[in-house]
């Protein structure tokens, strides 16, 4: 099943309850929420009460991807603020197994990101543990970036692996899904497609979650 994740990174913040109820008209069926903290990657964004306050205008699941240091410490807040499922950096955890336990205790779906530069058979002994892993195809940090284009060929080798293993896990993408990418990417077995720029940046997010679902059910169609 294909979904779109509209990223909130380019909403406008002022009215993000209504950015996100336009998003969600136009068939957007999980919100993604980047968390920033300023040292893991350049930029700072939002956390738990942003979080709290878009659980109170959206019955979506809240998909919250965290670019942060420390993780574990903030794990139980965002479980309190109401968050649905949380993604933690490959690169940014020491003890990548302990949090993704711990999302899981506090009831939230445990998820992994890469960044591009890492590789995706570094994650083969945890992957009967995630809901889905998040392929970056930038570099977390930024929205409006442009695609990389051999994150392709990760997506197809996270395909090929979760069918060799027997598992479920769901691929998820995120940077630079747009317009002229959503086909290719979904082709490549991405499911799970966020895009920020793509859906708020020209100020239509229902029209343009839309036309990118319908990208990409042009793409699965053949
Ligand atoms: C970047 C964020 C993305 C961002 C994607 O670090 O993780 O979620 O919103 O933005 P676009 O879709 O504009 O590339
Ligand atoms: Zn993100």
């Amino acid at each position: 099943m294909i979904e779109l994740l509209p990223s909130i990174l380019s909403a406008d913040f002022a009215r993000l309850g209504e950015e996100v109820a336009a998003a969600e008209k136009g068939g957007g069926t999980v919100i993604h929420v980047d968390v920033m903290d300023g040292h893991f990657v350049p930029n700072i964004t939002l956390g738990p009460p942003v979080v709290k306050s878009l659980r109170k205008v959206t019955k979506l699941p809240l998909d919250c991807h965290l670019m942060i240091e420390n993780a574990d410490a903030f794990i139980p807040a965002f479980a309190d603020a109401g968050a649905d499922w949380v993604s933690v950096h490959y690169e940014a955890c020491t003890h990548l197994h302990r949090s993704l336990e711990l999302i899981a205790q506090h009831g939230m779906k445990p998820a992994v990101v890469l960044n591009p530069a890492t590789r995706v058979d570094l994650l083969i002994d945890i992957l009967p543990m995630v809901h889905h892993v998040l392929v970056m195809s930038v570099n977390p940090g930024f929205g409006g970036q442009k695609f990389i284009e051999f994150s392709l060929d990760k997506i197809r080798r996270l395909a090929e692996l979760r069918q060799q293993l027997g598992l479920a896990f769901r691929i998820e993408v995120d940077g630079g899904v747009a317009h002229d990418t959503v086909a290719r990417i979904f082709q490549a077995g991405a499911d799970l497609l966020v895009a920020g720029n793509a859906v708020f940046g020209a100020g239509r997010p229902e029209q343009d979650v839309r036309a990118l679902l319908a990208a990409a059910q042009q793409a699965a169609n053949g």
